[in-house]
């Protein structure tokens, strides 16, 4: 079982894998996405059903994913690494772009596995950042790779963590998170915020947000604004950035393919559950009742990908 979160105090952890030296991000993804699904098939071998994964869904507002659970885990990385990976990579070489030669501190709520950090990692190098990422989480998720000796990760809960280590941050950022979150648990965020005197002159607000909460990502993204403007910051620019039409998959943007036999794994999972001939709610032998939702492929095209950005200014 991966920590979790239930202290007060928040600490830096070192990354749980210490990994090779990857120079670009064409050699580290797919290695990535292999020792996921390496491990990933190990699991589904040894589960006498897959039933807890069927229940998986990314996109129920009213059921979120138990991320403590190593396998959810590794099949949530399968299907969306990927893409998400792309999107961020996408975000963070139009950003860099404004940052070159200088340093960069982001911070990043709801981190995860770090697929923000990594995609930053690959944008820094070809845009002469010097990144400084801190990613904070409630869940210790298990595959977090090491580049760069990074270790600026925090196992806390975002209402609890101390934001005053933070007030020299140039961007935060929530990656697919920001609609995650509890509502007491963002109002706390945002409060804690309210209560510090950053010392940036301008901070980029960014939430890349999932199609299924997108109200919900807006008004919250309003209130992060808001919560800014109330200590004295004027919001300068917005804008929400989508895939160019002519975007069909996240080939476009990174230059290398989703591996095929991983995606076949994805779509056929299915009848790797020792239990379909049996399953109590089966529609007969060798049929799930919601094998559709198991046999799922990965997210391939940037046909939902929405960021919303503000730079919010003193
Ligand atoms: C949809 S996942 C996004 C993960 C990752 N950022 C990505 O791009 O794949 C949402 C994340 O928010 C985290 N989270 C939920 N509640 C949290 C809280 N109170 N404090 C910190 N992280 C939290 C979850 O543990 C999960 O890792």
């Amino acid at each position: 079982m991966p920590n979790q979160a239930n202290q007060p105090s928040t600490h830096t952890i070192p990354s749980t894998y210490s990994a090779p030296f990857f120079q670009s991000k064409d050699q580290f993804i797919p290695k990535f996405l292999e020792n996921i699904c390496k491990d990933f098939s190990n699991d589904i071998l040894t589960l006498p059903s897959l039933c807890n994964l069927k229940k998986l869904r990314f996109d129920n507002p009213n059921e979120q994913p138990d991320y403590s659970d190593i396998t959810i885990q590794r099949l949530y990385l399968l299907r969306y690494a990927y893409a998400y990976f792309s999107e961020y990579y996408y975000l963070y070489d139009c950003l860099f772009k404004k940052y070159q030669n200088n340093q960069v501190k982001i911070l990043s709520i709801g981190t995860g596995c770090n697929i923000d950090y990594y995609a930053a990692y690959f944008a820094s190098i070809i845009n002469y950042v010097n990144l400084d990422h801190f990613g904070i989480d409630i869940i210790d998720w298990k595959d977090k790779q090491n580049l760069d000796n990074y270790n600026n990760f925090i196992l806390s809960d975002i209402a609890k963590v101390d934001l005053s280590q933070f007030i020299d941050t140039d961007i935060i950022i929530f990656p697919k998170s920001l609609c995650e979150l509890p509502e007491k648990t963002v109002k706390a965020f945002f409060k804690n915020i309210q209560k510090q005197s950053f010392k940036c002159n301008s901070i980029y607000l960014i939430s890349s947000q999932r199609s299924c909460y997108l109200n919900q990502d807006s008004t919250r993204f309003n209130q992060l604004v808001q919560s800014f403007e109330q200590i004295g910051f004027t919001k300068k620019k917005g804008k929400i950035v989508t895939a160019p039409q002519n975007y069909t998959s996240f080939y476009h943007i990174v230059n290398f393919s989703y591996p095929d036999h991983i995606c076949i794994l994805l779509e056929s999972l299915a009848q790797y559950c020792k239990n379909i001939n049996n399953c109590p709610n089966g529609k007969g032998r060798g049929i799930c009742d919601t094998g559709n939702q198991l046999n799922r492929s990965p997210m391939l095209s940037p046909r939902l990908m929405k960021i919303e950005f503000a730079l919010v200014c003193k």
